[in-house]
């Protein structure tokens, strides 16, 4: 077995490689990353240097970087490229665009031209909109909001129109809200747990009453591995962690346990434009497939805490540079 995982330098991708070269001892994998400023060789410097594991630098909007990484043949590509994090998707829109949907299209033109056994796309629960109430399924309507959820529905759709137009073997995974080690401190808990560890504020955007369902990044990559060896080609399943929190409680709970305040600590900031109040996912199709989260919520936090505690030389290279120019466009008129 050979796996062509895309992206697999960044936060989900990285933990999916390390899962499957541990559970599958004969599978091998190729890793093709653009190496952006979220991919990032340090996510798999400990198996670099494993024999089942290759690395391809390249773009997946690139057809000539899809076909050498492809080699003389893949048993399934799981696609984890992606331009990831709405803020950003908010001030520049193009690389979604781009990434998302022309990448997204480029995999499946090589998956058809290389007749590809299976071709996963990794995608997220914003694509289903704002829910104000009850839990997405797979067959709701896409209703993003945001460039970055509008990007990825713009990927799934052309993958479930492959599936109809060519007979495609194609399966989606939608996932919630993702957390734990290596994850670029952008996004809400490793940006709020490193800015805590530093003693700087973090900044609550609007109300901070915003639901978000919290999934451990080993349970999402134990979904998609789940999916991609059991699921039903054409079918979406959605992966999602049952634990829903406001942003507000995450904060209290991360400035406690980082030894912090909530009054000097906590700013709270002008709102995400288009901010979609709450995201909930029914995962009935992906438990049917013997799949389910292990992880409880307040340990893995935990948990995470003491891993961006315990790897202070894998993340403080990350805030500098690009970052600080990032953080001071995207805060500082808050
Ligand atoms: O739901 C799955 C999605 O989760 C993934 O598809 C996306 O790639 C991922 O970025 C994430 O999207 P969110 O926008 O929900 O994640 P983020 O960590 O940016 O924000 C989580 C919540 O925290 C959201 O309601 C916005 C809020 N927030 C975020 C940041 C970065 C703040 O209040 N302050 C902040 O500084």
């Amino acid at each position: 077995m050979r796996w062509l995982v895309t992206g697999g330098l960044g936060f989900i991708g990285s933990n999916f490689i390390r899962l499957a070269l541990h559970e599958r001892p004969s599978l091998e994998v190729v890793n093709l990353d653009a190496m952006t400023y979220a991919g990032n060789p340090a996510n798999l410097r400990d198996i670099e240097a494993e024999p089942r594991y290759r690395f391809v630098q390249g773009d997946i909007c690139d057809p000539a970087a899809v076909a050498h990484a492809i080699g003389d043949g893949v048993d399934a590509i799981v696609n984890f490229a992606a331009e990831t994090h709405v803020d950003r998707s908010i001030l520049d829109p193009e690389a979604f665009l781009r990434t998302d949907i022309l990448g997204t299209h480029v995999l499946l033109e090589a998956v058809r031209e290389r007749s590809v056994p299976r071709y996963l796309q990794v995608s997220t629960d914003e694509v289903y909109g704002d829910v104000s109430e009850g839990e997405s399924t797979e067959n709701d309507p896409l209703r993003p909001r945001s460039p970055y959820s509008a990007s990825k529905a713009g990927g799934d759709l052309q993958v479930l129109a492959y599936r109809a137009t060519y007979g495609t073997p194609v399966l989606i995974t939608r996932g919630s809200n993702t957390y734990g080690p290596y994850q670029y401190p952008e996004k809400l808990i490793p940006l709020f747990v490193t800015n805590l560890l530093d003693g700087q504020q973090v900044p609550v955007y609007g109300d901070g009453l915003q639901i978000r369902d919290w999934l451990h990044v080993q349970d999402h990559a134990r979904g998609i591995m789940h999916v991609l060896e059991c699921g039903e080609v054409g079918h979406v399943y959605n992966i999602g962690g049952g634990n829903p929190w406001t942003n507000i409680d995450i904060t209290r709970s991360l400035v406690e346990s980082c030894g912090r305040s909530m009054d000097t600590h906590v700013r709270y900031v002008i709102d995400r434009p288009g901010h979609d109040r709450r995201y909930a996912v029914d995962t009935t199709k992906a438990r049917a497939l013997g799949w389910a989260p292990r992880k409880d919520f307040a340990q893995g936090l935990l948990e995470t805490i003491a891993w961006y505690r315990d790897n202070e030389s894998w993340w403080r290279p990350l805030k500098s540079g690009e970052f600080l120019d990032y953080y001071k466009r995207q805060y500082a008129h808050r």
